[in-house]
């Protein structure tokens, strides 16, 4: 038996929601599982895509796998360990780049193995071991569910999450530059304190984030976009970072630039003039030699799908 999911990208924190906002984009990877008949065939983990995608060469394909890593967590929630699989990654989302690339892959894993093994587990316990592999539920979630999402982590590991009619009309333009930025580098320069008045400052707005949501508020929005938590310490990792978010306040109908979840890849929400965004950020980031990929999408409202 082989099942195959296909798992959106996301992007989370969306300035003020550190750790806790996500959404997903329609950008996918595919991971496929398949049971092997011959016994002592081990574990196969295969990345499939590693022309297009250069950073897939880094892929760990051992136990050290992350997909590997959330199934074997699975198998031992019912008391058994994985024994003859075959992995397949197909990563059509860019890696390293803030773009849950890696969120992706561990939910779409869970889901394919959890099919393969009858769904001995529900939504709730998938959940809680994503969120265990990945460490914070941000991007795990909207990659499950799709759309906007808020979720928390409970000290018991589970994960209890709401998702936001995000508006339609609310686009995202994802700049992605040719650099990576591995998670663990852009926390390492997270400070383990931070002033009382720099939390104040993302309760509010972050509180004022999703009644903006709710009622389409754009300018509302545009406030409530700010962040003090993450952001400024991240800043010097993401060259022409700060120039661009600079530019942009002043750009007719942007509601906010933010980093992609933890970098380096830029997220601007705006309701349109989009191709003025584009222009911006391109010439912002040429003029210091960094090329990008810049699109333009909806957001993605459905999460994780069995494709086969
Ligand atoms: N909330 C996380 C961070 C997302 O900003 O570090 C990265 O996976």
């Amino acid at each position: 038996m082989k099942i195959s999911v296909q798992t959106p990208a996301t992007i989370a924190n969306l300035g003020c929601g550190f750790d806790c906002f996500g959404l997903a984009l329609p950008l996918y990877n595919i991971v496929t599982i398949e049971e092997t008949i011959m016994p002592g065939s081990g574990i196969e983990i295969n990345i499939l895509d590693k022309e297009e995608n250069l950073e897939a060469e880094n892929i760990p394909t051992d136990k050290n796998n992350i997909v590997y890593k959330a199934i074997e967590l699975l198998y031992n929630y019912i008391g058994q360990s994985p024994a003859e699989l075959k992995i397949n990654i197909k990563t059509g989302i860019p890696i390293a780049r803030g773009l849950g690339s890696s969120a992706s892959v561990i939910t779409g894993g869970l889901i394919a193995a959890n099919e393969l093994l009858g769904r001995p587990a529900d939504e709730a316990v998938l959940l809680s071991i994503a969120t265990e592999i990945e460490g914070h539920p941000d991007n795990v979630t909207p990659a499950f569910t799709g759309g906007m999402t808020i979720a928390e982590i409970e000290d018991s590991g589970s994960v209890t999450y709401r998702k936001l009619p995000w508006p339609k009309e609310w686009k995202i333009t994802v700049c992605v530059p040719d650099f990576e930025l591995a998670t663990d580098i852009s926390r390492s320069v997270l400070p383990e304190n931070v002033p009382i008045k720099d939390a104040v400052y993302n309760l509010r707005r972050a509180s004022m984030f999703v009644q903006a949501v709710h009622t389409k508020d754009e300018e509302l929005m545009k406030f409530a976009m700010n962040d003090r938590l993450h952001q400024p310490y991240r800043m010097k990792l993401v060259p022409g970072l700060n120039n661009i978010m600079q530019e942009l306040k002043h750009t007719d109908k942007v509601l906010g630039c933010v980093l992609a979840g933890a970098g380096p890849s830029i997220a601007v929400i705006s309701s349109g003039n989009t191709d003025e965004i584009k222009e911006i950020v391109h010439t912002s980031w040429d003029n210091i030699n960094v090329n990008a990929k810049i699109h333009t999408y909806n957001i993605e409202e459905n999460g994780a799908k069995i494709i086969n």
